[in-house]
């Protein structure tokens, strides 16, 4: 009860002085988006939720959230889940709306295809392509691929993707690739309507046959048919330059493999080779120290589209433990990502945190002054509870692995873990997420003088130190201590019951 009461006086108090600083700045202030939307967010209730439609394909399957659901209408957001077997191609797509993908297993590669930017990866004149050609019998025609940028990509990994881009992924490891997706239409850069829209450049979408006509309607704006199958098969020939009988198959008029196929020889594309890879990121990571100061230092030149899309860095692996921006080998670690780290997400407008907890460990109390955050539960689960405005619990339960739960701007949050070890991804809605947290160090109660909270409390002064200094040390993430102090209190409560 005292918590409560304390979390909601907590709400109205106090500026994020430290976060600020340590978070970094990207205009935590202003919200770029959604301004012209008036978002539903009188939630009496928050429900843990898992997907409610699944399409499959030949080579794995999508799973949707329900969009439509008042939680992702509060937020404005969309998310999905999906998997993509061993040797699947996830056909060309894009999206109304910039998305954010989290690798939660699984590795693959993936390209995406940005107007105006060159086609960098280009086949020598002999090698490699030859190989290729010479299993296309009777072609003797000597043949150079070009394409854009291919990138691996690994469990861990974060993929920001800017609307209206195209994009494939392939699966060449040995286990399903598994990712989740938040994808905000509320966004300047969606100038349709609020609902999240996928548009394939091939393929079509497979019908599941459990699905009854009304949920059909209901979810029409999932992909349906290829872009180009909407086109006159004449008029399309002529425009691509190709005969009809090429043009029936990219419309993929006969084609029921779905949005994922498989490759059946394994897909063979221009690819910098593993090792090389692994060097790059190193150099990237140089890259990315000195843009990140470079955009401290005049955070807002850009030098037209090429210079900020074409070589910016769309992915980071926030999995990696030695990422972990709070660490505490007794509760956990916590690592974010915002556009400091990835400037790519200051055109996205969406960042992320991955958090683990041990059993028993808190995430201190907490509301986003900034953004409101989907929560997906990764692995294992924590015992959770929301409090929105006038001190009233919207959630109080469990989460899940596989499970998520939007969490409305300024409502308090806290998480304890209650499996060996609890996993999770956070997707903000803001580049630069800032948390306040009630307590702890940099905390609202931290940042009081004693005097204030002794006479807001009705406590004393020792109270009030107590108080504000008992998790003091502790940052975001509390380990477990009380835990022996309450045990043995339920030892004494059973004596004394017998
Ligand atoms: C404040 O605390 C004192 C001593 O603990 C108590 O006697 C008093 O009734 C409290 N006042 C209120 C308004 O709760």
């Amino acid at each position: 009860m005292t918590t409560l009461i304390l979390l909601s006086l907590a709400l109205c108090l106090v500026l994020p002085h430290a976060s600020l600083a340590q978070q970094g700045l990207g205009e935590p202030w202003v919200a770029q988006r959604r301004l012209g939307y008036r978002s539903q967010c009188q939630l009496e209730r928050l429900t843990a939720l898992e997907p409610t439609r699944r399409v499959p394909s030949e080579a794995g399957f999508t799973e949707y959230f329900d969009q439509y659901n008042e939680q992702f209408q509060c937020a404005g957001v969309a998310a999905q889940r999906r998997t993509i077997q061993p040797k699947g191609l996830l056909l060309p797509s894009f999206s109304n709306a910039p998305t954010l993908t989290y690798i939660v297993q699984g590795s693959g590669i993936t390209g995406t295809v940005i107007p105006g930017c060159p086609e960098t990866f280009q086949s020598p004149q002999q090698g490699f392509e030859q190989q290729l050609e010479e299993e296309v019998a009777g072609q003797s025609q000597q043949f150079r691929d070009e394409h854009q940028r291919i990138q691996f990509f690994r469990e861990g990994d974060v993929i920001a993707l800017p609307a209206g881009v195209a994009h494939w992924c392939y699966n060449n490891g040995e286990v399903p690739v598994v990712t989740i997706t938040v994808s905000d239409p509320s966004s300047n850069a969606n100038q349709l309507d609020r609902q999240h829209r996928e548009f394939l450049l091939a393929g079509r979408e497979k019908r599941s046959q459990e699905e009854s006509a009304e949920t059909e309607e209901r979810f029409r704006q999932h992909m349906g048919k290829n872009l180009l199958s909407g086109f006159e098969l004449e008029l399309l020939a002529e425009a691509l330059g190709v005969d009809k009988q090429v043009v029936r198959r990219v419309q993929s008029q006969n084609d029921n493999r779905g949005e994922i196929v498989r490759v059946e020889r394994g897909l063979q594309v221009l690819q910098p080779s593993r090792r090389s890879t692994e060097q790059e990121a190193q150099e990237q990571e140089r890259e990315e120290r000195e843009q990140a100061q470079e955009s401290r230092e005049c955070p807002y030149q850009s030098n037209g589209l090429e210079e900020a899309y074409c070589t910016l860095k769309n992915k980071q692996n926030i999995g990696n433990p030695v990422r972990a921006d709070f660490y505490n080998p007794r509760a956990g670690r916590l690592t974010t990502l915002n556009s400091q780290k990835l400037p790519i997400l200051r055109f996205i407008q969406l960042s992320a945190e991955k958090g683990v907890l041990r059993r028993n460990a808190i995430i201190a109390p907490h509301w986003r002054i900034n953004a409101h955050s989907v929560i997906y539960a990764l692995t294992g689960s924590c015992r959770m509870q929301v409090v929105g405005h006038r001190g009233r619990t919207v959630f109080d339960g469990e989460l899940r692995q596989g499970q998520l739960v939007v969490v409305p701007q300024h409502h308090v949050v806290i998480k304890k873990a209650q499996s060996e070890q609890f996993e999770w991804i956070t997707f903000n809605t803001h580049e630069n997420a800032i948390a306040n947290h009630v307590v702890g160090k940099t905390s609202s109660l931290r940042g009081l003088p004693v005097e204030v909270l002794m006479n807001s409390y009705n406590i004393s002064r020792e109270e009030a130190r107590r108080l504000k200094f008992n998790r003091g040390n502790e940052m975001f993430i509390f380990s477990p201590r009380f835990e022996r102090e309450q045990q043995s209190n339920n030892v004494l409560k059973t004596v004394t019951e017998n």
